[in-house]
C-alpha cells in the first residue's frame, strides 16, 4: 500500500491541472474516489488503491510512469520544440504530467519503440553502454552488405573523428532492390545507426527501432501505437537475461 496524501496535491502533480483547478473541480463535484464525490480537497488517498477519477475518467495516478510508444516519422525526440511536435506532445492526455521525457532519442525521420518516462535513474540504466542493453534497428539501405561489412560490426566501428564504436551485429534480413539489415548496437550517439553503416559505405533509407533489449515492438505494442507498462514488468523483459542474451 501507497502512503497516503492529499487529493488536490496528487491530482495536481499529474501535470494536467493547477491546485487551484483542482479546488474548483472538486466544488463542482467532478472529482470521485472509488466512485464516490468528493468535498474536500484535503481528502486523503493513497494512489496506489484508491481508484480516482476526474470527470468520470480513471486518473493514472503513480510517481513513476513507463510508457511505450511506437514513434511516427516527423515527430521530434524531444520535452519541447519551437517548431516540431515533440514524442510527448502526443503521449494521450490521461497519461500527460510533468517530468516525462523519452528514454534516448530516435531521429526525427526514425520510427519505432520508444519509451517514454519520468523516472530518471531508469533511463540512466536502459541508455548507459555499460549496461550492455542492445537495441534493435531495422534498415532500409542502397547497396547490399558483405561478410566484412559484419565483422567490422563486431569488431567496433571507427567514425572520422576517432570514434570507436563497441561491439555491434549486423546481418542481413531481405535481398529487394533495397536491402533490408538489422543492426543491433548497445549505444545510442547520435545517428549512430546512419553513421555505422555509411562508413561501410549504405545510406539508410529508412530506419525503425524493433527492439530494446527483449522488449520489442510486435510483442510489447502488437500494433497499438501506445501502451502503458508497469515497473517490474518492463525491468523484467529488459535486464532479465541480459547477459544470456546478448553474449
Ligand atoms: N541511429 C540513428 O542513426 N538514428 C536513430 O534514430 C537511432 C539510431
Amino acid at each position: 500500500m501507497g502512503e497516503k496524501q492529499r487529493l488536490d496535491k496528487l491530482l495536481s502533480s499529474q501535470g494536467t491541472w493547477s491546485r487551484s483547478d483542482v479546488k474548483k473541480l472538486i466544488g463542482k463535484g467532478k472529482v470521485s474516489v472509488n466512485h464516490e464525490p468528493i468535498t474536500k480537497a484535503d481528502h486523503k488517498v493513497d494512489s496506489e488503491k484508491d481508484i480516482i477519477a476526474v470527470d468520470g475518467r480513471e486518473i493514472v495516478c503513480k510517481q513513476y510512469i513507463y510508457l511505450l510508444m511506437d514513434k511516427p516519422s516527423g515527430v521530434v525526440c524531444a520535452v519541447s520544440d519551437k517548431t516540431d511536435k515533440t514524442v510527448i506532445d502526443i503521449i494521450p492526455e490521461q497519461y500527460q504530467r510533468k517530468g516525462l521525457f523519452p528514454v534516448g532519442r530516435l531521429d526525427k525521420d526514425t520510427e519505432g519503440l520508444l519509451i517514454i518516462t519520468n523516472d530518471g535513474d531508469f533511463a540512466h540504466k536502459v541508455t548507459s553502454p555499460k549496461t550492455n542493453l542492445y537495441k534493435t534497428y531495422q534498415a532500409v539501405i542502397d547497396s547490399s552488405i558483405s561478410e566484412e561489412d559484419i565483422q567490422a560490426f563486431e569488431n567496433g566501428i571507427v567514425f572520422k573523428d576517432g570514434t570507436k564504436c563497441r561491439k555491434a551485429f549486423l546481418r542481413q534480413l531481405d535481398n529487394n532492390n533495397n536491402p533490408l539489415v538489422e543492426v543491433r548496437i548497445c549505444e545510442g550517439m547520435f545517428h549512430q545507426v546512419k553513421k555505422m553503416l555509411l562508413t561501410r559505405g549504405k545510406k539508410v533509407l529508412h530506419l525503425k527501432r524493433t527492439a530494446i533489449g527483449g522488449l520489442t515492438l510486435d510483442g510489447s505494442l502488437n500494433k497499438r501505437k501506445f501502451a502503458e507498462i508497469d515497473y517490474l514488468a518492463i525491468n523484467d523483459i529488459l535486464f532479465d537475461n541480459l547477459y544470456e542474451i546478448h553474449c
